[in-house]
């Protein structure tokens, strides 16, 4: 049964407290936060203020999408505001080594993003050091989009990597998952999904969030 981390970003903004109830009441693992600056992705959501306000209502673990530029100027703000997990982009680390490091130093689970077009291999040096490896099916910015179809590639790609290295990284895909692309995700062997759209705009959240879990 795969780990299952709805997105906040596809959720009504102006009743958070109810969203993130629907959340604990349903079979979900996770809380996806997707927070984004406007320089490393064309779109602006949300920051610190709304994950702690998040935090308040949430019974289960955050887990912090940082689509930011620099992240490691904000990762203790982060930790503080309530992130158990925090993922950064390989793209916007320059020395990922030391921020995944500084992430782990802050009390979080650290794990590393790639773009659809950023190949598993840059991680074989860095594999070791991360919880959670999180690949992008679609490129970061909006919800909503279509699923690109490469990612079943990279699940297995990455999957060979932690069993050539013998680590214990957990494998998340983020981005057009349903109930079609997530089966198919599973058998490729990802660990966690990430759901916006498909979640919040049914008439019935809990229920698909219940029929994603059973993938
Ligand atoms: C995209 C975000 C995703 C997004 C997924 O940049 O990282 O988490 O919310 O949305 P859906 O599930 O609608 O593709
Ligand atoms: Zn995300």
């Amino acid at each position: 049964m795969p780990i299952i981390a709805p997105s906040i970003l596809a959720s009504d903004f102006a009743n958070l407290q109810k969203e993130a109830e629907m959340i604990n009441q349903s079979q979900a693992d996770w809380f996806h936060i997707d927070v984004m600056d406007g320089v490393f992705v064309p779109n602006i959501s949300f920051g610190i203020p709304v994950t702690e306000a998040i935090k308040k209502h949430a019974k289960k673990p955050l887990d912090v999408h940082l689509m930011i530029v620099n992240p490691e100027k904000y990762i203790e703000d982060f930790a503080k505001a309530g992130a158990d997990l925090i993922t950064v982009h390989w793209e916007a680390c320059p020395h990922i080594h030391r921020t995944l490091a500084q992430i782990k130093e802050a009390g979080c689970k650290a794990g590393i993003v790639l773009n659809p077009a950023t190949p598993v291999a840059v991680l074989k040096d860095i594999i070791q050091d991360c919880d959670m490896v999180l690949l992008m099916s679609v490129n970061p910015g909006f919800g909503g989009q279509k699923f690109i179809e490469n990612t079943y590639q990279k699940v297995k790609d990455l999957k060979s990597l932690i069993a050539e290295k013998n680590t214990e990284t957990l494998i998340e895909i983020d981005g057009g998952v349903n109930l079609s692309t997530g089966a198919k995700l599973v058998e490729a062997g990802a660990d966690a999904l990430v759901a916006g759209s498909f979640v919040f705009n049914h008439e019935n959240p809990i229920q698909i969030i219940s029929e994603l879990k059973s993938l």
